[in-house]
């Protein structure tokens, strides 16, 4: 079968972009800021994505790329005999089940920008507001419908294929998207009162800056530049030898850390602006910034810009997502691509059924003390990302090897590759070793741990401490050594 491509640089750009600029960025990176210090969590989080979130791009990357192949066909070229195309088959079922409830939320903002456009929304009492949230995703029908609206538009994106489909329509979505955040990002600055946002984002706070913030910012990182699922390493199949892969993933980290800040100057300000509460979390987009736009002159059309903008974010998200998905199913059984679009957009809805009732008449549903839908994100954003991101590492840094991903990321000597040695250091012992604590502390296990006998987490990093020493000087032998071809 004779596999697309992305036709042009810019294209590919707007894709990867499109993959990583989402919910994540425009919602929850400027709460999480906020909240752990302002610019003192963002000078962490930048460390943390030059640090840990490229590198770990640029092996997906060169993973994709070497291969060809969707991200369960990759290791299984590389390593036919092992078992470690299940790494595949993990990121890929961790795109599918994080696409089944991302579109329930893309859903509630669909059905805002219909609300926004008929001036619904901005003829809302502020205080009741919540209540009419509440409202809206506690239905049965209504939820379903926008949820089935996504979905469809993310199909027919894929069905179109690499270049008429997902370049296409990121290439024409992306640079929207940006001139939405700056109309938006200009009307916020300008209201009276909004330098006290600016200050709430920007004004350095150390003091609540925790180790726990750290690892917040890294397992953020991760997220936000859309890794350990296997989306850079589809997209990287589409990737030409000829492209500069350092520099597209420095582009698009780049890219995406610019609008989580835009997005961050155009929330604050704006709340700030009208006295509302900054920490509202998740109700902070869908409560809090409607109240906003109803004071605002011309709300409306703000709301409506506002809500389009994150429905753009989205979308691109959920097409890649879809991608990984269909892209697998396509080369690993030889389906059509149509069919298997249609056939797993149809099994995403029914997975995605119980997640949208869990907010309605299926509130009283409990898994392991987690609503549904609260359940599938935890089980997919603590447990299966970072699982899947050490495993990555291992398998670029160790397996395939480090110095074979190099020359794959410098074109094979065409371009440069400086800092390969950091790379190699990064990939092989100190992503593995973070992403590991992101895990341990994120899925409550430390905390377990720590009921179970005080000593016990101080031990388990200690056992941490000495693998991340015998890695680092296993590390420094095979570095002196050469490694196989491959
Ligand atoms: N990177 C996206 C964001 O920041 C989220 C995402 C996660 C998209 C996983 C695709 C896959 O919102």
């Amino acid at each position: 079968m004779k596999r697309d491509n992305f036709a042009t640089r810019l294209g590919l750009l707007a894709a990867a972009a499109g993959s990583a600029v989402g919910l994540g960025n425009i919602w929850k990176f400027p709460y999480i800021t906020g909240k752990n210090g302002g610019a003192a969590f963002i000078l962490v989080y930048l460390v943390c994505i030059v640090l840990i979130g490229v590198p770990v791009m640029l092996s997906e990357f060169a993973l994709g790329r070497k291969t060809q192949a969707n991200a369960v066909g990759a290791y299984k070229k590389l390593e036919p005999k092992k078992s470690w195309y299940l790494t595949g088959i993990l990121s890929v079922l961790t795109a599918f089940i994080i696409l089944s409830y991302y579109a329930i939320i893309a859903g509630w903002v669909f059905s805002y920008i219909s609300k926004a456009i008929t001036g619904k929304l901005t003829s809302i009492a502020p205080s009741a507001l919540g209540d009419y949230f509440n409202g809206i995703i506690s239905q049965t029908a209504q939820p379903l419908f926008w949820n089935f609206v996504v979905l469809a538009i993310t199909a027919f994106v894929v069905i179109a294929g690499v270049k008429d489909g997902v370049e296409k329509y990121s290439k024409m979505l992306m640079p929207i998207l940006f001139v939405l955040l700056i109309i938006l990002m200009v009307r916020s600055v300008t209201l009276h009162g909004a330098s006290k946002g600016l200050e709430f984002l920007f004004k350095p706070d150390f003091s609540q800056l925790t180790p726990a913030s750290i690892l917040e910012a890294v397992g953020h990182a991760f997220y936000s530049l859309s890794l350990g699922m296997g989306i850079i390493m589809t997209y990287g199949s589409y990737i030409k030898k000829e492209e500069n892969l350092v520099s597209l993933s420095l582009q698009v980290t780049v890219l995406d850390t610019l609008v989580a800040l835009m997005a961050g100057i155009v929330i604050f300000p704006a709340v700030f602006a009208y006295g509302l509460e900054p920490n509202s979390g998740p109700a902070l987009i869908f409560v809090t910034l409607p109240a906003v736009f109803k004071s605002m002159p011309f709300g409306s059309f703000f709301a409506t810009l506002f809500f389009a903008l994150i429905a753009i974010a989205a979308i691109t998200s959920t097409i890649s997502l879809l991608e990984v998905v269909v892209a697998c199913f396509t080369e690993q059984f030889s389906i059509e691509r149509k069919k298997a679009t249609i056939l797993i957009s149809i099994a995403l809805f029914i997975v995605g059924i119980p997640s949208t009732l869990s907010f309605g008449v299926w509130s009283d549903v409990s898994i392991f003390g987690k609503s549904i839908f609260d359940a599938f994100d935890f089980l997919t954003s603590n447990i299966f990302l970072p699982f899947a991101g050490i495993l990555v590492c291992i398998f670029v840094g160790w397996i395939w090897g480090s110095k074979n991903a190099a020359k794959e990321i410098s074109s094979y000597g065409a371009f440069s590759f400086k800092l390969e040695k950091v790379y190699s250091f990064v990939v092989k012992v100190l992503a593995p070793v973070v992403i590991g604590m992101i895990f341990l502390y994120f899925t409550g296990i430390m905390d377990k741990l720590k009921s179970v006998g005080t000593m016990l987490p101080n031990i388990v990093l200690g056992v941490i401490g000495l693998l991340t020493i015998i890695l680092a000087l296993l590390h420094f032998k095979t570095e002196n050594s050469n490694a196989s071809e491959v």
